[in-house]
């Protein structure tokens, strides 16, 4: 395991980052421009994939109120009876802004030394995660937990590994890009240098005019995370082997293996779907239908530190923000989509393979036999009880690996419509 250093997004400094660019604090508004025109400068939509052009949106709360100039309504290409994602009422899902989100979230001119986007850390090969264990901010400093895959993220909740208080993507996008311990992206302070870089591609202008139309200076920190988390919400992936077999009622889909497996990951005796089920194999689900779900966090005993179940400091989860011991080492369970890429694995990026998941799992919890992080965390007092431990046979072991294998979306992973736009 990599070693972080100092820093973790705790709730105190999580606030000061909101209020800097929700709540308007100063030096988040960029001076009056030239630059804010609605339209005219003749950009081509690079996204021409991007759903389909007219129509109304499925649910009230996608257009939200949208006037008919506002921009073009989002219309989500979902199975039949399927939920869209929740999306909250001010900032209703166009094309525009999943337009100018993807081109934000691709471009390195958004971090503050201009080395890295938001695809430095979710790159959409690999499910939108890195295949690091955890990685480095625009400064060089580790991290303290992993990039996680960003497929479906639109309907998870809360977000990230361990944060009560992440509700919205709008909220959650602001700590890559203020950040400030660890730098991520490292934009405060610094919004008016990079609106004047944004300004000065003239593709920007328009974007941002088309995005937010009517605007005197669209160019805000909060349109920027407006953007970004409409391109985030409509990374839907519902295409893998598992979702042809449940949902497109294509029988040959699955592998006999990965049948085998699926009996397994949802049978009592292995427990899996108690906190991975549903399509996108987490109970951590918020839709159009349901606005508040309850949290669910879980230990599932990776550490033992001490008799009272410690985990690592600065990576305890929700007690990072509780300070409650029940939450000690409980994290929110990740959406398993296109687990067989997003390795390394759990919060830290402390686990290599998925081989070695599983093993925990029948294990019941990890031992860490020495070393700084020796401890047993099958006895971790505050373990879900769900963690019984269990034992396989080694074709059980391959059953349940196919059916993990199952869940990768290849069509996802290289959907031109989720692509870096400005390599086209
Ligand atoms: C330096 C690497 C890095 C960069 C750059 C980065 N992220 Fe992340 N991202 C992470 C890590 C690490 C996490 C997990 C954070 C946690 O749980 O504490 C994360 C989590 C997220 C999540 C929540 C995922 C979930 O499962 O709830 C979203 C959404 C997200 N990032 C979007 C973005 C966007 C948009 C950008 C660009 C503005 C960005 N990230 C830039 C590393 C990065
Ligand atoms: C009690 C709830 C619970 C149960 C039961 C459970 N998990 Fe998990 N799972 C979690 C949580 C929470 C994490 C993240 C833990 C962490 O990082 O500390 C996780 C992490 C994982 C990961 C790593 C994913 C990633 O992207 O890092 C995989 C794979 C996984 N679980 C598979 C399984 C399988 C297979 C089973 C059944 C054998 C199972 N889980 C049972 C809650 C659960």
């Amino acid at each position: 395991m990599d070693k972080p250093s100092s820093g973790v997004h705790r709730g105190s400094s999580l606030a000061a980052t909101l209020c800097l660019a929700l709540a308007g604090c100063p030096g988040e508004s960029a001076p009056q421009s030239e630059g804010s025109t609605s339209s005219g400068l003749g950009v081509t939509m690079t996204g021409s994939g991007l759903g389909t052009s007219s129509g109304t949106a499925e649910t009230a709360d996608t257009t939200g109120g949208l006037p008919a100039s506002a921009g073009t309504p989002w219309v989500w290409e979902l199975p039949e009876g399927f939920p869209p994602p929740y999306v909250p009422a001010d900032n209703p899902l166009t094309l525009e802004k999943v337009e100018l989100g993807r081109h934000l979230f691709y471009d390195p001119r958004l971090s503050v030394n201009g080395t890295m986007s938001c695809e430095t850390c979710h790159r959409q090969a690999q499910g939108f995660a890195d295949g690091r264990s955890v990685p480095l901010g625009s400064e060089g400093t580790p991290l303290l937990r992993n990039a996680a895959g960003l497929a479906n993220i639109g309907y998870l909740y809360p977000l990230t590994w361990a944060n009560p208080l992440l509700e919205t993507l709008e909220e959650q996008v602001l700590v890559p890009l203020l950040s400030q311990e660890p730098v991520e992206l490292g934009i405060a302070g610094h919004e008016e240098e990079i609106f004047a870089r944004l300004r000065s591609d003239g593709r920007y202008p328009v974007l941002f005019g088309h995005a937010f139309p009517g605007e005197q200076d669209a160019f805000t920190t909060h349109h920027i995370a407006q953007a970004l988390a409409s391109f985030l919400r409509v990374l839907v992936s519902l295409d893998a082997p598992y979702d042809r077999y449940y949902y497109g009622e294509d029988a040959t889909a699955l592998s006999e293996s990965a049948k085998r497996g699926a009996s397994l990951f949802f049978s009592e005796r292995l427990e899996c779907h108690h906190c991975h089920g549903g399509f996108a194999q987490t109970q951590a689900i918020r839709h159009a239908r349901t606005a508040h779900p309850p949290l669910s966090w879980h230990n599932i005993g990776l550490y033992n530190l001490d008799a009272e179940g410690a985990y690592p400091f600065g990576n305890r989860g929700v007690y990072e923000i509780t300070l409650d011991p029940k939450d000690m080492g409980a994290f929110r369970p990740p959406s398993l989509r296109n687990v067989a890429v997003t390795g390394p694995y759990m919060h830290d990026g402390s686990v290599e393979t998925l081989e070695e998941v599983l093993q925990i799992y029948e294990r019941g919890g990890r031992l860490i036999e020495s070393g700084p992080l020796a401890g047993d965390g099958s006895q971790n007092p505050h373990k879900s009880g769900f963690l019984v431990g269990f034992e396989l046979t080694e074709d059980e072991r391959d059953d349940v690996l196919a059916f993990l294998d199952a869940l990768t979306d290849e069509t996802f992973l290289a959907d031109p419509r989720w692509s870096n736009p400005w390599v086209e």
